[in-house]
């Protein structure tokens, strides 16, 4: 999926923003794709009155709103009706799920909540979330209890991983390989891409309940389910094992503590996988995984070098990271025969 991101809008649009409205014109945004307006929109035209009535939009707001998209260049206007235009269509129709319009919209509406204590947590290293009360309940109860709430946040990594699996499936080469437990697996969507490049390989996608659900019938719908199973569980308490490869992707931060456990469950020759989006050793980049930490992700701020010494340090040899896909790291280690020294 591309991002919006600001270059694509036209340049004299750009050219009127200073950064601090640029933080209206982000929460703008943020609220149409809240209440699904460029969805409203696509394919027809509508008047702001009946727009207005769709979405709920209180006439004091309605024009001014609706203008405003206008002036972004999302929006044109027709006489009194108004329609998206191509820019809209491509970022928030063809290259969006459902699932990503709800899930992100509804993420990012509670990040500029939590920034507006952004000075009281600079100084008193709390999370902008839990000084707003927000940081409850974890993510995890949330989708546990709500599964709208899991289907909409397993379905959108769905859609939003497909790029990196494939690149995954790519990168490794598992033919000497045949199992795969895939912790914190969600959608299913890197075993399925796994599954779906080696026809002998089989996989396990370990998760919450809810998300076993979801993973279970997307495996069914990309014809692996006979392959690729589910295993509802807690990756913080155990490990299964019989699997010659443990793979974590975008799981949060990977512990030491984690890694010497899939050491152990690993047999002599076991792979263990890891694929995120690491830091640079410098601490400088992604960009937009330093600015996640201001809102509250989990992810922390190991580095792709902290990683590797984390996996040498469990025991495992011939680590390899590789930066494969955008700003995804592959990470590799191999657990040796007891006699093996590297
Ligand atoms: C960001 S998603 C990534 C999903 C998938 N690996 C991918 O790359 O698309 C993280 C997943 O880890 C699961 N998870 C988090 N903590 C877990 C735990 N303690 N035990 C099992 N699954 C967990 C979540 O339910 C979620 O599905």
């Amino acid at each position: 999926m591309e991002k919006l991101t600001l270059d694509r809008f036209p340049a004299k649009v750009l050219a009127s923003l200073d950064i601090q409205r640029a933080f209206i014109v982000s929460r703008l945004i943020n609220s149409a794709e809240r209440l699904q307006l460029f969805r409203l929109l696509h394919g027809k035209r509508m008047n702001a009155a009946a727009i207005g009535h769709a979405l709920k939009i209180h006439k004091f707001y309605l024009k001014p709103f609706l203008d405003a998209f206008v002036s972004l260049g999302l929006l044109r206007k027709a006489s009194d009706t108004y329609l998206t235009t191509p820019l809209a269509d491509k970022y928030f129709i063809k290259e969006r799920s459902i699932y990503w319009t709800r899930q992100y919209s509804k993420e990012c509406a509670l990040a500029y909540k939590a920034l507006t204590v952004l000075e009281k947590a600079l100084a008193s290293g709390r999370s902008c979330k839990s000084i707003t009360g927000l940081s409850k309940p974890t993510h995890i109860e949330a989708m546990k209890r709500d599964r709208r709430q899991a289907e909409d946040f397993t379905q959108m990594l769905f859609h939003l991983h497909q790029g990196v699996a494939t690149a995954l499936a790519n990168y490794l080469d598992l033919s000497w390989h045949r199992a795969v437990l895939d912790v914190g697996g969600g959608s299913g969507v890197m075993s399925i891409a796994l599954a779906k490049k080696n026809p002998h390989l089989r996989a396990c996608i370990l998760d919450i309940g809810p998300v076993c659900e979801i993973a279970a019938r997307n495996t069914r719908r990309a014809g692996v389910s006979a392959r690729v199973k589910t295993l509802t569980g807690d990756m913080r308490r155990r490990l299964p094992e019989d699997f010659d490869v443990i793979m974590f992707c975008d799981v949060g931060p990977v512990s030491q503590q984690l890694l010497m456990t899939a050491f152990k469950c690993l047999p002599a020759h076991g792979l263990v996988v890891l694929a995120d989006r690491y830091l640079s050793p410098d601490g400088t980049k992604p960009l937009d995984r330093l600015l996640e930490h201001f809102v509250g992700s989990s992810f922390g701020l190991a580095t792709w070098k902290d990683m590797v010494q984390a996996m040498r340090s469990c025991g495992f040899q011939t680590v390899k990271a590789r930066n494969v896909y955008q700003d995804v790291w592959f990470i590799t280690g191999v657990k040796p025969t007891s006699q093996a020294t590297e």
